[in-house]
This record gives structure tokens, sequence and C-alpha cells, in this order.
């Protein structure tokens, strides 16, 4: 939910911001704008629309010059996406962006008006540059603590004072943000890729630390106003990771780089053929020490807990409950001290699961975070932690976090299991070496992408469409439906194959595409029954089963074939075409796949 980033240094800025901007559109693209001092002057532009809209504006109105500034790309909260409503935003000698929600800006903003300021915009953002405006009294550090004291809510922010040229000043609180260390000069970007191109080091900011950032010298002050030491960290991944690299999309980048995720991930996990978590804090002993599990996320990362719940309970007997972050917060869920909640998150940084965690910490359980970005904030408060070694995800629809959140709830369940005593060793090392098998043989099913191109065009006419399946697959089929919705816009559904005629089979008609998940043996004459049903309803039926399964016509119009595999570990391998399903149909429906409309990566408000 909005980029915000900041250079100081001896490069052009303008070409420096938009470029880390271009990184971080992910999080919002609904305007962008920058601040530049220019002759110890700030200077703005900002426009409504991608950040394309706005280095054509600044094209034609004018190019910013300058070595220092601020930049932002918004997802609109407060105020609809224009110009006006597009930061930085500036009082007469301040100037801001903002990544973040100010809870309480309506009585600050009732108190400056009542002191005779002005306000040019609906931004709950444009109250802060104001208060720091007001409050100015010459030091940019004291006038910050002060005004901060005063907010409520959550923020990354970007600051220039007037009075201060070429120098940046920065302070978060929930919202991310780093600060980039590189030879005479720095940024503050809220997300690493962004600097990557310029450098790799960086400082994790932690909340209500300032930074200010000079050419020669970044400072790093608590609210007192004392100085901070602070570790200086490196990242471990390229530039290439930021980039398409010859790709088309993000989307279709990401969904390649599968294979070598679960590797990246899996692999330090794997001691002697048995899953070993104890480098995230997770033993045997812990293992054993919990009565009930709970998942809590949301979207992607909660229907990855929904494999998860199908796979731990089969294989360790331990109840699972998972959870939408945003109901379990406040239902006063049923957790105890007992209890384990594991949180999944790609961004680390989605406010209601953060929420949601921090709810499970107060109730007693233990909290497993299993998150993507590092240092992210659920990384940073969970007892236990299992990164995921994705790399960046820039593709708003997520695809390689989810495979390998999976790949590790699958490692989490094997442990589990053979902790509890439910399987012996030697299932286990079975079982981790199947696992183990899965990168290479979705390297063989990426190959054949042209067969879903063809699925995704007898898709692009309709309005609406069914995913059906039974037990994994229906646990499949509902992340398999979600990419198709976000990113094509055609209405779509997930349906556990058995329920369907308690209803929604009412929604068949002629033509209704239908795509079925059948991967599952012990389920899968039932499945095709259930198929059949739809089908003799008038339903173009897409089955998505193992290559050796000929379906007559009067179950499948169309069948994706996949290589023959234990049934337990077969969504790692279904999911691919799902995603490449839901990918093509939105490159043949001409929509922006990256970028779909009304999202954003990073849901920081809730
Ligand atoms: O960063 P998180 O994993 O916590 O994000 C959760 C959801 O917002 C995310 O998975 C979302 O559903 C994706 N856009 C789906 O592709």
């Amino acid at each position: 939910m909005c980029g915000i980033v900041g250079y100081v240094g001896y490069r052009d800025c303008t070409e420096v911001l938009v470029d880390a901007l271009s990184k971080l559109e992910y999080r919002g693209y609904d305007s962008a704008g920058i601040a530049v001092f220019e002759n110890e002057e700030i200077k703005v532009a900002k426009s409504k629309g991608r950040l394309a809209d706005l280095t054509a504006k600044m094209e034609k109105e004018g190019m910013l010059h300058g070595t220092s500034g601020i930049g932002h790309t918004r997802w609109a909260t407060h105020g609809e996406p224009s110009d006006r409503n597009s930061h930085p935003h500036g009082g007469e000698r301040v100037t801001i962006v903002h990544n973040g929600i100010i809870e309480n800006y309506k009585s600050i903003k009732d108190f400056l008006l009542g002191v005779g300021r002005g306000f040019k915009s609906d931004t709950d953002t444009e109250v802060i540059a104001q208060l720091l405006d007001y409050y100015y009294d010459g030091d940019p550090v004291h006038t910050i603590s002060k005004v901060i004291r005063e907010i409520e809510g959550s923020y990354a922010l970007g600051i220039v004072f007037e009075d201060f040229p070429d120098t940046v000043f920065a302070i978060r609180r929930e919202s991310p943000l780093i600060v980039g260390i590189g030879e005479n000069e720095s940024f503050i970007a809220s997300d690493v890729p962004a600097i990557l191109k310029y450098t790799k080091n960086y400082y994790l900011l932690e909340h209500d630390e300032i930074a200010v950032l000079s050419k020669y010298s970044t400072k790093i002050y608590d609210l007192h106003y004392k100085q901070i030491t602070k570790e200086l960290k490196t990242a471990d991944w390229d530039m290439d990771a930021a980039e398409k690299c010859g790709f088309e999309h993000f989307m279709l980048k990401e969904i390649f780089e599968q294979p070598t995720s679960i590797k990246t991930t899996i692999t330090p996990r794997i001691v002697d053929g048995l899953p070993n978590l104890e480098e995230c804090g997770i033993t045997p002993d812990i293992l054993n020490s919990f009565n009930n599990i709970h998942v809590v996320a949301c979207g992607t990362a909660m229907h990855a807990g929904v494999v998860g719940k199908y796979v731990i309970e089969k294989l360790a007997r331990v109840p699972v409950n998972v959870d939408i972050a945003s109901e379990f917060r406040y239902r006063a869920p049923l957790v105890t001290d007992k209890d384990l909640v594991i949180i999944i998150s790609q961004s680390g940084e989605t406010a209601d699961s953060l929420a949601a965690m921090r709810l499970a910490k107060k109730l007693g359980a233990k909290t497993l975070a299993i998150v993507n970005a590092k240092g992210s904030s659920i990384a940073r408060e969970a007892d236990m932690l299992i990164y995921t070694h994705a790399g960046p995800e820039i593709a708003v629809a997520s695809t390689k976090a989810y495979m390998v959140q999976i790949a590790v709830m699958y490692l989490f369940a094997f442990e589990i299991a053979l902790a509890k005593g439910m399987i012996d060793e030697n299932e286990c090392r079975r079982l981790t070496s199947l696992l183990q098998k899965t990168p290479e043989m979705i390297e063989n099913i990426l190959e054949s992408k042209s067969e879903t191109q063809h699925i995704a065009s007898s898709l692009i006419a309709s309005d609406s469409l069914l995913y059906i399946g039974r037990g994994l697959d229906y646990a499949l089929s509902m992340e398999g439906s979600l990419k198709l919705k976000e990113i094509s816009y055609i209405h779509s559904e997930s349906y556990a194959a058995g329920e369907l005629k308690h209803g929604t089979i009412s929604l068949i008609s002629d033509g209704t595409p239908v795509i079925a998940v059948a991967t599952q043996s012990e389920l899968f004459d039932k499945t095709i029954s259930n198929i059949k049903e739809v089908k003799a309803r008038g339903a173009k039926v897409i089955i998505v089963c193992r290559e050796n399964y000929e379906p007559d016509s009067d179950v499948a119009d169309f069948k994706f074939g996949l290589p023959d595999f234990d049934d337990l570990l077969m969504p790692m391998l279904a999911v691919v075409p799902l995603q490449l399903i839901a990918y093509y149909t939105s490159v043949l429906k001409g929509n922006d796949v990256d970028k779909p409309r009304n999202l954003a990566k990073s849901v920081t408000v809730e």
C-alpha cells in the first residue's frame, strides 16, 4: 500500500527516484510524484495514474534537476486518485511522502483548520505535512519527534525541509522502511528491490527511529534525539531479482522461478533426508507440546494454510483451524497457551495478519511466522520464524510465494507427524525425498505452457466460472479461482465438488466453464461423478488430472495432464497449470497482469 523512496547523493535524483519507484509500483499505482531540491528549492511533480504518466508529464512540462529528493507511488485510501491527492504533500516549508494511514487525522485537521491553516488535498497525509510545518522550530529532528507524538496510526515518511537542502529525513511506525547506504549516497525505500541497482547495504529502520540522510553521512536517532548505532545488513538478492529478465511480465517470470524457489527454501531445512527446522527454533519437543494449530493469513497465503491443514491433519492427526486474519482478530478466537498459531505472509506486513499474530501472542499462544520478506514486521515479532526464500515477488498476483509457503507447510507437516510418532522415519524420509523431486517435475510441467494458453483462449469470453475439486484438490482450487479472478476480472468461485448439488449447481448453464481438479486417487471416482453432473447440465469442463487418464466426452472438453506422483504432493504440481491459465487469460484480455485494477501487493490497511 504505497511505496516511498528518497535519495541524497551525486546522481540525477529524478532518474534515481523514478527508477526506484518503478520497483515499488507493485505497492500501489493510483498516482505517482516526486519532490526534488532544485537550486535549494523544493520542486514537486505529480500525476494521477501510473509512473509512466508522471514521466510523460515531466517530459512535457520540464524535468526536475537535483541530487536529492523524495518520491511516492500511491494506493489511494483517503481521497480519490487524482493529481491533487497525489503525494508529495507540503506545507510552506516542509514536503513529505507517506505510506500508511493516520487514524486521528480528523482531529488534527480540525485543530489546524482552527488555527487558520488551509488544505489542498483530501488526504490524511497532508495533516502530517501541515503539522510539521506548524511546529517547525528550525530543528527538523526535534520537530519530527514532536509531531510523531501526536499522530496515531501507521506511517513510513520521507520528509524534506526547505531550510535543509540536500538532506532527507525519514521515520516509520508499522509501515516498512529501509535506509540504503552507498558510496557518497544514501536512499530510503519501502522495500529492498528499489535500491538494489545502487547498493545492497541497508539499515532496517525500527519503529520511531528518525533517519537523517545526507551525501556523506547517514545518522539515525531515537525520539529523544539520541544517536543510535545499527547493524548494516546486506541483501542477498541480485538486481535480476527485481527485473523481468526477458519475460513479458513479472508474474510469468515468477511462475518460472518456482523450481528454484522451492530448492532454495527446502534444501537448508533437510538434514540427512529428514526435515530439520531447528534453525527456525522448531524442535520435536516443541512440536509435541501443542494441542491445536491455527493457521491465520489472508488471500493466497491463507490458501496455502488450507493445503497445510489437509496435510498436517492427515499425517500428524493434530486439529488445524484455518482462519482469515481479518475474521480471526475480531471474533474472540478460541486460542490458548497450549496452541500454536501459524501466520503465513509473503510481505510480512499485512495489517490483519500482523494484528492477528499480536492477538494470538496476547492469548498466550506460541506464534510461528512463515514469511518471505526479510526483516518485515511479522518476521520480527513472531516467536518462531521460517523464512521462505522466494526472493522478491513483484507481481501483485502471488505465485512463487504460494509455492514456497506450501513447500514449508509440507516440511512442517512431515516433521510434526514424525515428532508425534504418527509416521516412522522411513515414511518421513520417503515423503521428504518426494518433496525434493518437485522442482524437477514442475520444470517439466512448465514446458507445456502452450496448452494453458489454449485453455485460456476458451475462457476469455466468459462472465463467470467455477473451480471444483475434493480434498486437497478443493484446497488448491481456492487458489486457482483467486488467481483467475484477480487478474482476469472474470468472476469465479471455488467449490467442494461434493457440495455443488446443494445449491451452486444451479449456476451451471450451457457453456459455463468449470475447471475441475482431479488428482486425488481415493476421491477420483467421486470427483468424476460430480464433473459428469455439471457436464450433463451444459458445462464446458477443463479437467486437471493425471496424464494417464483419458476423459470421455461426457466428462471433459479439455484436459491438462500432470505426471503421476504421490497424491499428497499433487497440489505442488497442479497449481502450475492453474497459475498459467490465469496468467494467459489476463494477457489475452489485454489486462495489466502485474498490476491488476484496485489491488496492491502489500496490504497494510485493514
Ligand atoms: O503479503 P501477504 O502474503 O500477507 O498477502 C496476503 C494477500 O494480500 C495476498 O496473498 C493476495 O491475496 C495476493 N494478491 C493474491 O495473489
